[in-house]
């Protein structure tokens, strides 16, 4: 693997591979990480990739990602694969996946959506209407939510 000529294997941890080239970051800010935290972190970017041209990598020493933590991964970074090491040895290997119903995760950004009117809340519920570009649609007004909303809301709030 030519990243092996950068970086180091790791020995407990998890692998997010497959990343699309320029994610790395909004995966970090995902996993809330920003380097303070004391543990190793890897971050590779715009490597060849035989599946996607190029792609990004992010190692992190000592961490194994919560479902929640998936799930946003997904919708940023579709292609990504998560490996978990134990011991250097990768243990499990899956791909993420973009649910087809995805609650709670997102706010609606339309201002009159009873999940932004009613003073108790309602858990916003988007049914997945395509994953590139990334397009959800709103369960309760129907309104669309861009792949750049998700990312402003994930990654820059
Ligand atoms: N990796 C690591 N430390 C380890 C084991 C693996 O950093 N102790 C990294 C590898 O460098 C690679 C990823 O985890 O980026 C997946 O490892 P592996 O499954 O061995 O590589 P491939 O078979 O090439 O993965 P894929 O088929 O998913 O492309
Ligand atoms: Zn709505």
């Amino acid at each position: 693997m030519s990243e092996e000529l950068l970086v180091r294997k790791i020995r407990d941890g998890t692998v997010i591979d497959h990343i699309p080239a320029g994610r790395a970051l909004d995966v970090l800010k995902i996993l809330g990480l920003s380097g303070k935290e004391g543990s190793t972190i890897a971050i590779v970017m715009n490597v060849p990739s035989k599946k996607l041209g190029r792609k990004d990598i992010v190692k992190v020493e000592g961490k194994f990602l919560e479902p929640k933590e998936v799930d946003e991964i997904a919708l940023i970074a579709p292609t990504a694969t998560i490996n978990i090491v134990k011991d250097f040895r990768v243990l499990e290997k899956r791909r993420v996946q973009v649910p087809g119903e995805i609650k709670g995760l997102l706010r609606c950004p339309n201002p009159n959506c009873v999940t932004n009117t009613k003073r108790e809340p309602i858990e916003t519920r988007f049914k997945l209407v395509s994953i590139a570009p990334l397009k959800l649609k709103c369960y309760y007004c129907e309104d669309i939510v861009t792949e750049e909303q998700v990312i402003q809301q994930l990654v820059r709030e």
